[in-house]
């Protein structure tokens, strides 16, 4: 069994957790997890989006979480852009990275961006284009990549053709995103194998909603494949706005534990992450998803 010396973990709580949260935080409140994430050793946070705010109220106004984070916060830190106009806005608050986002079916394609898949590749190549030329690096995903709610099985063979699509527009890496959650292990690591023979695994990271329990456990089948980076939520946060019961990303909390116990380094600091988890909660009035954090506080009780 060969697993990798250390994970790189991309948190998107900021943005894929509270993008779903029926409450709309405030600028601080945003800020300040960001901030907490930060702290607690992520390097790589994914801090709002530049899409429509009609689309996605809750992560309106993430110029303005930039803007509160400007003096730095030790992280990298990345927003989606969902065209030209969200370049300009996510250029002008000062971004450094920026991430496009296509589908691997036409319906959700259609409901997520009101466009194709061929559509939305020719507007992310042209957006991925302006960023790079003006030093801002790229990230892409795939959505859908292990079942649509619209069009069921989706084939690993189309997947591979969008990630390569994207890679070919400059996209450092590119993250296959389960978005509905029905993946199961050996399903997950045979599409990472299928698109791994067009784009090289070190450029590929997974992203794994948790709507049916199988989140971890695909994630040590990818790890076992050859996949290093992993996104993860804290608190579990979130679900997705096009995908009715849904559920958030793996818990980071869950992960780094998983992770920690097969001395797997991330730099994370498990109780540094459980007070940021703990912080956003109080904020949004709800409990953690992931067991760890509740296993966490049911000890403390
Ligand atoms: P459209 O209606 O075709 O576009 O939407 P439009 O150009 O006609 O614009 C509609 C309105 O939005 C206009 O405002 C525009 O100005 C405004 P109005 O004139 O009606 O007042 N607008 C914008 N405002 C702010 N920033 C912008 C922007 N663009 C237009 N960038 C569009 C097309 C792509 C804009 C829309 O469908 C959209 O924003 N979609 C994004 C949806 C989204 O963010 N989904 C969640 C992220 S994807 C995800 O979560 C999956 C992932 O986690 C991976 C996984 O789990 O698989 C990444
Ligand atoms: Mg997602």
């Amino acid at each position: 069994m060969t697993l990798p010396e250390k994970v790189r973990i991309v948190e998107v709580g900021p943005r894929d957790g509270l993008q779903n949260e029926a409450a709309i935080l405030s600028i601080d409140a945003r800020a300040q997890l960001i901030r907490l994430l930060a702290k607690a050793g992520l390097t790589r946070i994914e801090a709002g989006s530049f899409v429509s705010s009609k689309s996605v109220p809750q992560m309106a106004a993430s110029g303005e979480v930039l803007a509160r984070l400007a003096s730095g916060t030790g992280a990298r830190l990345s927003v989606l852009a969902a065209n030209l106009v969200g370049l300009e806005a996510a250029l002008a608050a000062g971004a450094k990275e920026i991430a496009v986002f296509a589908s691997a079916t036409e319906t959700f394609s259609r409901s997520n961006l009101n466009c194709s898949i061929d559509e939305s590749l020719d507007r992310f190549a042209h957006v991925a284009g302006a960023a790079r030329r003006r030093g801002v690096v790229v990230r892409g995903y795939v959505s859908c990549v292990l079942g649509c709610p619209y069009e069921g099985k989706v084939s690993p063979a189309r997947v591979a053709e969008i990630a390569g699509r994207l890679r070919e527009m400059g996209c450092y890496e590119i993250s296959l995103g389960d978005t509905i959650g029905v993946g199961t292990p050996l399903v997950a690591r045979n599409l990472v194998e299928v698109v791994s023979r067009e784009t090289p695994i070190e450029s590929l990271a997974v992203h794994f909603h948790d709507t049916y329990g199988q989140a971890l456990a695909n994630i040590f089948s990818c790890l076992e494949a050859g996949v290093s980076v992993v996104d993860s939520s804290v608190a579990g946060l979130g679900g997705c706005p096009h995908a009715p019961g849904a559920a958030g990303n793996v818990a980071t909390e869950d992960l780094v534990y998983m992770l920690d116990g097969m001395g797997i380094e991330t730099g994370v600091d498990l109780d540094a992450l459980l007070e940021a988890g703990a912080f956003i909660c109080g904020e949004l009035g709800r409990k953690p998803a992931g067991r760890v954090a509740q296993a966490f506080a049911a000890r403390r009780n």
